[in-house]
């Protein structure tokens, strides 16, 4: 039997029907009785009327009036009706985000990552004024009927204005939605709502909770230890980028996570984009590398490589020069095209091979410099080279000059 049974008169409003029952009290589906606006009631238990229970019940009408964002259930009043206090607030249809992702059995990745980016853009939006949520859970996240996520519940929410209304060491909210900090007693902050929403990503996408179990020391434990099975084992088929969004808020200290629901927020979007068509990404080891990137390593490594290749010829080249023709001189810049940095190191010419009269051999080198030229197409050619004892001339305009004993 609900506490407030249909037709009664509440404020401006008359009470249709009982829509949800939470831990503070009831809430109904109201209709204003002058211009039909369908509105939700939501009323505080009667037996919870204690000091603190009110005072808690009109902080969460303060804190809610303050916000106004189109994915929080926006609050129009506070209806003082006797006996049972009262707040008016936009009536959110469709189902809880509890029942959807329980019916679905997990969303897929896309509708799950579209979900949380609303629901991540109203907390960063809370965050920014100073106010934490606390109860992120897909319990307090209704979904409506054209698909937005609408935030509700601001029961444990506390603002800068929020008088102390929890004792110290005493745990407030759901227990598997709890940040480690807040298991151990501590008030938490910011990123213990970051926490609570890597919590609603992976129970979203997978449809479990990541610490369930009957006995709720276990489940204290395994949140303590951050023990949880990874949601790809769980539902096979779910991008890393998307993994990586919880795994980036269930981290055990604060200062790890991501700091902000709005950083969170930027992550989720850059999920959402698609990838560039035709670029995927290569493993090397455990990295994931976009292919874009492998392929200019490895055109870089392969210039590196015939780089070095050339460089290793020029230092070690050795020509045969056949006995009996004149003597070849060989200039040791064999690569014209490696530019004028080697021309400038190896610039020197090599006089090797034997003498025509079987008067000895020749290996002597000799800076070419003074006299190399460069043709119209940039080949370097030595003219003429005068040694003590040797005479050379370049006939064929190529790289070996003749030379004769002297
Ligand atoms: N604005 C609303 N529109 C429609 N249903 C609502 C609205 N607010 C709450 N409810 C329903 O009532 C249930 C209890 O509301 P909630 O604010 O979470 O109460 P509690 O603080 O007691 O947990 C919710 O799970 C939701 O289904
Ligand atoms: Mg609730």
């Amino acid at each position: 039997m609900p506490v407030l049974p249909p037709n009664t008169i509440v404020g401006k409003y008359r009470i249709d029907n009982l829509v949800g029952v939470g831990g503070m009290g009831e809430v109904y589906r109201a209709v204003h009785v002058q211009n039909g606006n369908v509105v939700a009631v939501k009323s505080l238990n009667n037996d919870r009327e204690s000091g603190t229970a009110l005072a808690r019940f009109r902080n969460e009408a303060i804190i809610q009036f303050n916000l106004r964002h189109p994915n929080v259930a926006e609050l129009y009043e506070y209806v003082d009706y006797p006996g049972r206090p009262c707040i008016v607030m936009e009536f959110v249809e469709g189902q809880t985000l509890h029942d959807l992702v329980r019916q679905e059995k997990g969303l897929p990745p896309a509708r799950a990552l579209e979900i949380l980016a609303g629901v991540c853009d109203a907390v960063a939006y809370m965050h920014v004024k100073g106010v934490m949520h606390r109860d992120i859970k897909s319990e307090n996240i209704r979904i409506a009927a054209d698909g937005t996520a609408k935030l509700l519940d601001f029961g444990i929410a506390v603002g800068k204005s929020t008088p102390a209304l929890t004792r110290a060491g005493h745990v407030i909210g759901t227990l598997q939605n709890l940040a480690p900090e807040q298991v151990r007693g501590l008030r938490g902050d910011a990123r213990s709502d970051v926490w609570a929403l890597g919590v609603l990503m992976y129970e979203m996408l997978t449809g479990n909770m990541p610490f369930d179990n009957a006995d709720s020391g276990k489940v204290a434990r395994n949140i303590l230890e951050v023990r949880y099975t990874p949601a790809s084992e769980v539902k096979p088929g779910i991008p890393k980028r998307t993994e990586r969004l919880i795994s980036g808020c269930l981290l055990a200290k604060p200062e790890e996570r991501f700091a902000t629901a709005g950083i969170l927020l930027r992550e989720v979007q850059r999920a959402r984009r698609p990838k560039p068509p035709g670029l995927g990404v290569v493993r090397i080891g455990s990295r994931e590398v976009p292919v874009l990137h492998a392929a200019i390593g490895v055109a870089v490594a392969i210039l590196l490589a015939g780089y070095l290749v050339i460089l290793i010829g020029l230092l070690t080249h050795r020509e045969p020069v056949p006995a009996g023709r004149p003597t070849t001189m060989i200039q040791r810049t064999l690569g014209v095209a490696a530019g004028t940095g080697l021309l400038n190191s190896f610039g020197d010419i090599r006089l090797k091979g034997r003498l025509p009269d079987g008067r000895g051999s020749l290996n002597r080198a000799q800076s070419a410099r003074p006299s190399l030229s460069r043709d119209r197409q940039g080949a370097v050619s030595p003219k003429r080279l005068s040694t003590p004892g040797t005479e050379c001339h370049n006939q064929s305009r190529r790289k070996e000059l003749s030379c004769f004993h002297s």
